[in-house]
């Protein structure tokens, strides 16, 4: 089945991909392509979105994407730099505004009995971020709304579906953008609301099977979402010919690897758990340097998972959990030509199991589509909330070298507080939490005994993708409660501190 689909032409703006999943909550399928990737298919999509952008239309260096082939013939939407690029160059004038023009404004004027403008009254919250304004329409335009300070916030061009809006309604802080959104794409462009996960499913599995028939797919299970989804859908399309494999590195959290194979299996799927702890440990052995760690881990998991590559007879496929961001070509900072290119591996060099061909089930989905996709596929709802895990595990949270005991102390005590968290109802409130094992080790006092042992830091941030992030402000009974269990129950640690870094300038993890 075909969907309608909608173009994103993207100039820079950070908010680019936000537009793609505003559209996307609509029903409807958007992809992001670069402003200067001339598309030779425009024809396969329904309607245009021009982004915003860090660069001024009137700047040397302002974008210019060739639009003859969209302007008049498609419906068409200019967001902030797309509003001004649609006026600065078709006879209106874009200047620097006398006020920076950033954050919260209310609309003053809306233009009455207008299709766009349906379901939005004048004082309705719009978010702005420019520092040019548009000082006169282009040839044909007419105002549609404005606020207190920005005149031509919204104008369309009579004669052409197009539309322009100074604002951004793919913010959370546009009250009404979502609504906006919907205007133009499903009652102007008339595009049709039918990509829901459902049908993702439906479609995506059929695909499947067409593609792979018969042959045999290998797959690296993480207990993460992604690579459960991928599994589950793949799972679905050719059943025992998937064959999953789940290693234990041995830096996963306390009794995860027995219980995420035993919801494994539980689900259904063809899954080899594979407990290669001793071999991470040994490849970790004395090294301390996060980037060493992470390469000796990387080096390990390949070395074990070819090992088991090779003993599926005659495998043909590798599936990934690869998403649409790790795949989006993104517009380089410097307007040039576009960044993101992946890099070619030298085939010859490269493990058997990466010889094979690659399918990626879920990389035109974003990661809160991926869960809906998920919920859609019956994957139990803890499993999907699950928080972000980095792949090289407890290493990266243990800093310095790596033993078995410093594995298990911190194993212990990230469990207390993840449990905590959970048993308090403030799991799902953070984006991610763990506990990191610091090499300092102080002073304490236990009964009448002096103690010189570990320091551990407690760390839970708020974030939507982990670019950025800010420390959660976590109730003080809780972090007493947890700080005393800890101290209690975990023996080598007589201190807890809590981390209140956001990142940036820190990192979320401590290496
Ligand atoms: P940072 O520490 O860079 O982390 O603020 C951002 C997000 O990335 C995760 N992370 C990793 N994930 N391998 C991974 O698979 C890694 O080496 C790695 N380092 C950081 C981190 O847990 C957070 O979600």
């Amino acid at each position: 089945m075909q969907h309608d689909k909608v173009l994103i032409l993207d100039f820079g703006s950070q908010y680019t991909q936000l537009i793609a999943r505003r559209v996307r909550e609509l029903n409807i399928y958007s992809e992001i392509h670069p402003f200067n990737k001339i598309l030779t298919n425009i024809d396969d999509y329904k309607a245009v979105i021009l982004s915003g952008s860090p660069f001024s239309v009137r700047g040397d260096e302002a974008l210019h994407p060739d639009l003859t082939n969209i302007r008049g013939k498609k419906p068409l939407l200019g967001v902030c730099y797309g509003a001004q690029y649609l006026a600065h160059f078709s006879g209106g004038n874009v200047a620097p505004s006398n006020t920076r023009e950033y954050g919260r404004a209310k609309l003053s004027y809306v233009k009455e009995g207008e299709t766009f403008l349906e379901g939005i009254s004048e004082g309705s919250q719009v978010w702005m971020s420019h520092s040019d304004t548009i000082k006169e329409l282009p040839t044909n335009g007419e105002l549609l709304a404005s606020t207190h300070d920005v005149q031509n916030a919204a104008y369309k061009i009579n004669g052409e579906t197009t539309f322009a809006i100074q604002f951004h309604p793919e913010v959370y802080h546009s009250t009404d953008g979502k609504q906006l959104l919907e205007n133009f794409l499903i009652n102007i462009a008339e595009v049709n609301p039918d990509w829901t996960p459902d049908s993702f499913v439906e479609e995506t599995v059929e695909a499947l099977k067409a593609k792979i028939g018969n042959d045999k797919v290998v797959l690296g299970l993480s207990g993460g979402v992604d690579s459960t989804v991928a599994a589950v859908l793949l799972n679905k399309a050719i059943g025992k010919n998937l064959y999953c494999v789940f290693v234990n590195n041995g830096l996963l959290r306390k009794n995860e690897f027995e219980n995420v194979l035993n919801q494994y299996e539980g689900m259904g799927l063809n899954v080899k758990g594979v407990d290669a702890s001793a071999r991470f440990l040994e490849a970790l052995a004395g090294e301390s340097d996060p980037e060493k760690k992470r390469k000796a881990i990387g080096r390990a998991f390949i070395e074990v998972f070819d090992d088991e590559a090779h003993l599926i007879e005659d495998v043909k496929w590798l599936a990934q959990g690869t998403i649409y961001p790790d795949v989006i070509e993104s517009v380089s900072a410097t307007g040039g030509p576009s960044a993101t290119i992946k890099s070619h591996h030298n085939v010859g060099g490269l493990p058997d199991f990466m010889k094979l061909k690659v399918v990626e089930p879920l990389k035109a989905l974003f990661k809160d589509e991926v869960r809906r996709v998920g919920a859609s596929l019956g994957i139990d709802a803890e499993l999907l909330g699950r928080h972000p895990f980095p792949g090289p595990g407890l290493a990266i949270r243990i800093l310095g070298d790596i033993t078995a005991e410093k594995v298990r102390i911190l194993q212990e005590v990230d469990h207390i507080f993840i449990s905590g968290l959970k048993e308090w109802d403030l799991y799902d409130k953070v984006w991610q939490a763990g506990a990191m094992l610091l090499p300092v080790n102080s002073v304490g006092v236990m009964g009448d005994e002096r103690t010189y042992e570990k320091c551990v830091a407690l760390r839970a941030v708020e974030s939507t993708d982990g670019m950025t992030a800010d420390w959660v402000n976590l109730p003080y009974e809780f972090l007493q409660k947890t700080s005393n269990d800890i101290i209690n129950k975990v023996k080598g640690v007589n201190r807890v501190v809590y981390d209140i870094s956001s990142k940036p300038p820190a990192t979320i993890e401590w290496e």
